[in-house]
């Protein structure tokens, strides 16, 4: 299977950065790698006026209406329309600093599924819960609530990104991932045939060793996708370990 990157800009890069990246992103010249930028909604319009060809672009959060008296929300029609291909869901910081419930997960993925966007959900459990055995049931739990909802999807990936890895600094090892991995794809049953991200501090060192372990279809990067040469050197990390 191809291999993903995937940058998730989250509150970084504004029209005039997003289009110096995408003008400097040298994207590989290999089919066996996505890559996938996700920038805040303002510079959507001018990431894709300079993206590379072989760039997609996607969203970072979406509403579950498709319009209405929702203050400075955003539906998934309206990131369609604006051009973006693909939706962040359920990223850890949504769900831990701004409240979003594994309902409100499954609501943003029937949406995205609905206006035509891949759904890319994220999963991942707190320090503690890892320390007290629970990622079996945090995981199971995560993917349980949006499984069904991925029925109207033509296409979907889950990034596993474990709270205690998302700019830390720690990384959780190529075994730890593989295992987590494995875990979402058996919760995601019939729907288990769509690429597994791992996110939590990739960075060049670390990037090949953990695509190249079993279950990971490739990673979620947010710090290390800020600087064009950095995630450059990251979709070229995959190359020689997609089959
Ligand atoms: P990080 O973030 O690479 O800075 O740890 C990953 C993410 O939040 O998606």
């Amino acid at each position: 299977m191809t291999k993903v990157v995937a940058a998730n800009w989250k509150m970084h890069h504004g029209p005039r950065e997003a289009a110096g990246f995408l003008t400097r992103y040298a994207a590989p010249a290999s089919s066996r790698v996505r890559t996938l930028v996700f920038p805040p909604h303002l510079s959507i319009a001018s990431a894709l006026r300079c993206a590379p060809a072989a760039v997609e672009i996607g969203v970072q959060n979406i509403h579950w209406e498709r319009s209405g008296a929702l203050t400075g929300e955003v539906s998934a029609e309206m990131a369609r329309e604006a051009g973006a291909t693909l939706a962040l869901i359920g990223h850890s910081e949504r769900r831990h600093l701004f409240g979003e419930s594994d309902a409100d997960v499954e609501r943003k993925v029937r949406a995205a599924a609905r206006a035509g966007l891949v759904p890319v959900v994220c999963v991942g459990e707190l320090v503690e819960e890892r320390r007290a055995g629970k990622l079996n049931e945090v995981l199971r739990r995560q993917v349980g609530a949006f499984v069904d909802a991925l029925a109207g999807a033509k296409e979907w990936m889950v990034a596993y990104e474990p709270v205690w890895a998302i700019g830390t600094g720690e990384t959780a090892t190529p075994a730890d991932a593989t295992e987590a991995h494995s875990i979402v794809r058996a919760a995601l049953g019939d729907r288990s045939g769509c690429p597994i991200l791992y996110g939590g501090s990739v960075k060049p060192a670390n990037a090949r060793a953990l695509m190249e372990a079993a279950e990971v279809d490739g990673v979620l990067v947010g710090g290390a996708s800020l600087d064009p040469v950095v995630l450059a050197r990251i979709a070229e990390a995959a190359i020689p370990v997609a089959p």
